[in-house]
């Protein structure tokens, strides 16, 4: 097998390194600090941990997912590699710069794929040489349990590049659905209006966060509650995602909730700060 380059260490990056690590493939993490790294080298373990526990994996079989894992802070590292998966954050600037240099370090038939749950594949594809080879792998969190990827042709992208990922991902153990690039894709656009409607829920008053949340667990055999998984994914996360929805399509019917602008503001993002519809 070839060499998997990630770049981004943390929640989604590590996860992506882990499959990608377990399914066989050597592994180039790049992040930007070594502290990143770690960080996410620690998560890796102690997700691989639970399979040993379950007897799925041996203490062995886990050391050697870990030692296909190059962590790195050198970009230049990731140039030998088949494809190249960027999982930085969510901001269009930064992931131009970054593929605008992913451009000129790779060979041009790399194939450059992005990781972004909302930010326009076109767009991205547009600031390198090969919009062709650029794609959306989508991703969900988390990455080692949820078998969806799913898959985001830009404007531009080649039909060999769409079929080498779907490939890809039935090599990392994965279904990949295929959507095209309009805001939010399928995912985010169908998930985020119900969160979105849970949070108004609350805010008018209609039901406690645990009545809201065990409704849709319980009646819709849900495996999180609908406040309970924003929490989960970030407040932040959600609020930019839905500004994308709004934005992209002048539809009223997407406007965030006011209680989830309020809570971003004050910094309560949901599990990751400790506080978010509940405390953590
Ligand atoms: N690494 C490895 N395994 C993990 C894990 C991790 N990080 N987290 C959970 N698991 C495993 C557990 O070990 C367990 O395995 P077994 O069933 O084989 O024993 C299984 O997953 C279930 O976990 P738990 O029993 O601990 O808890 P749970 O039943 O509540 O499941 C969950 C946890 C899988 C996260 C589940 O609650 C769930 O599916 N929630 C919804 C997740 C979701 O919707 N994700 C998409 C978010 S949207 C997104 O990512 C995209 C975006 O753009 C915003």
């Amino acid at each position: 097998m070839g060499t998997f380059a990630v770049i981004g260490a943390g929640t989604m990056g590590s996860g992506i390194a882990q499959v990608a690590a377990r399914a066989g493939f050597q592994v180039v993490l790049r992040d930007v600090a070594p502290e990143y790294l770690d960080r996410g080298l620690a998560t890796i373990r102690s997700s691989l941990e639970r399979d040993v526990k379950k007897e799925r994996l041996t203490v062995a079989q886990l050391e050697e997912i870990l030692a296909r894992i190059r962590p790195t802070t050198e970009l230049a590292e990731v140039a030998g590699a088949e494809i190249v998966v960027e999982a930085i954050i969510e901001n269009f600037e930064a992931k131009a710069a970054l593929f605008r240099e992913l451009d000129a370090l790779t060979p041009p038939e790399t194939v450059l794929a992005t990781n972004t749950s909302s930010i326009s594949i076109t767009r991205i594809a547009a600031t390198t040489k090969r919009p062709a080879q650029v794609i959306g792998m989508h991703f969900m969190n988390p990455v080692p349990v949820m078998p969806l990827v799913e898959v985001i042709r830009g404007c531009a992208t080649s039909e060999s590049t769409a079929n080498y990922v779907l490939e890809l991902g039935a090599r990392l153990g994965k279904t990949c659905l295929m959507a095209n690039d309009f805001p939010g894709f399928v995912s985010n656009r169908i998930l985020m209006p119900m969160l979105n409607e849970a949070m108004f829920a609350l805010y008018e008053g209609v039901a406690t966060r645990e009545a809201i949340d065990g409704i849709m667990k319980l009646g819709m055999n849900h495996p999180m509650g609908p406040l309970t998984l924003a929490d989960f994914i970030g407040l932040d996360v959600c609020l930019a995602i839905l500004d994308v929805l709004y934005e992209g399509f002048g539809d009223p019917k997407y406007r965030a909730c006011p209680l989830l602008r309020q809570y971003v503001a004050a910094g309560w993002l949901g599990r990751k700060t400790g506080r978010g519809f509940y405390e953590y």
